[in-house]
């Protein structure tokens, strides 16, 4: 189990006194990766005009241009809903990355009302992802973004 409450003050403290986007979602990325259990991807697409593009992650490298609406990161990207799959080859369209992954949740992220891009997380696990992971993740995010918000950078 994760203690999302800590690793919320844990990414608070990591992101609020650096002003540089890019640096923060590197560091926010990684602080995610080594805490969270089980997971084999983690990380940040950013939105570029119409699509998706690859940012900040740990992993095996992954595709790096998603079209909105496709797949499971471009349903979250298009739809501004949480997706969270517990068996990614029933997810009609999934975009297989790394092969290894079995589930997968993915969060819009919002910074000042606009869409930036998602945080995408893959699982080796199916159905790795509970309710209160969802929550614990939703509010991490929410966390980021509202940090980013007014500040330098990429996203
Ligand atoms: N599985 C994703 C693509 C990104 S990789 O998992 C890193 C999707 O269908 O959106």
């Amino acid at each position: 189990m994760t203690d999302y409450t800590l690793l919320d003050s844990q990414a608070e403290a990591l992101l609020r006194d650096e002003q540089d986007v890019l640096a923060n979602a590197a560091n926010f990325v990684a602080l995610l990766y080594n805490a969270l259990d089980d997971v084999n991807w983690l990380g940040i697409y950013v939105l570029r005009g119409d699509e998706l593009v690859l940012g900040p992650f740990q992993g095996q490298p992954a595709c790096v241009h998603i079209a909105l609406g496709s797949g499971v990161c471009g349903t979250a990207a298009a739809t501004l809903q949480t997706q969270r799959v517990p068996d990614v080859h029933a997810f009609p369209g999934h975009i297989v990355c790394d092969a290894a992954s079995r589930s997968e949740i993915v969060v819009p992220l919002i910074v000042g009302g606009s869409l930036v891009g998602v945080l995408d997380i893959d699982s080796p696990s199916a159905d790795r992802f509970s309710e209160d992971d969802q929550a614990g993740i939703e509010r991490l995010c929410k966390t980021f973004c509202d940090l980013q918000s007014g500040r330098n950078g990429f996203l």
